[in-house]
């Protein structure tokens, strides 16, 4: 599937990232570069309520927008809005969404 191979390819570029990337690892990158806007209540100024509903603060929320993050964050780079994420921090989170398999299932 493309979203498959596509997460290959970011992964195949980044081989620095090496090992398992664990749920507190997924967790901490959402924290630095997500929770600002995906939280219940953001702290980010421009923002009273998570954008579209997406809260990312528990490893349940990263599951279920699991495939909507790979989407934004890896393949169309929409997300995360005015922040700077490293390549090697996009590709642990890819990293991570393989790993639940959830595109898989579909
Ligand atoms: C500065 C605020 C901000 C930050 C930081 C941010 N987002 Fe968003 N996010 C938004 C806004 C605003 C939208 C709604 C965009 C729209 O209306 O199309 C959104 C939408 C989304 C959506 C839903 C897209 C859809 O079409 O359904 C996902 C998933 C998402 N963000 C994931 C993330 C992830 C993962 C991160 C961190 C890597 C992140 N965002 C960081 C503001 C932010």
């Amino acid at each position: 599937m493309a979203a498959a191979s596509l997460v290959a390819a970011v992964i195949a570029l980044h081989d620095g990232v090496a090992g398992e990337v664990s749920d507190a690892d997924a967790l901490a990158i959402t924290r630095a570069h997500c929770v600002m806007c995906h939280a219940r209540k953001p702290t980010h100024p421009s923002f009273d309520s998570p954008p579209k509903n997406v809260t990312l603060e528990t490893i349940d929320e990263l599951r279920a927008w699991s495939l909507k993050m790979l989407e934004q964050v890896v393949q169309d780079r929409n997300m995360p809005i005015g922040d700077d994420m490293t390549e090697d921090e996009r590709a642990m989170l890819a990293r991570w969404i393989e790993r639940q398999g959830s595109w898989k299932a579909k």
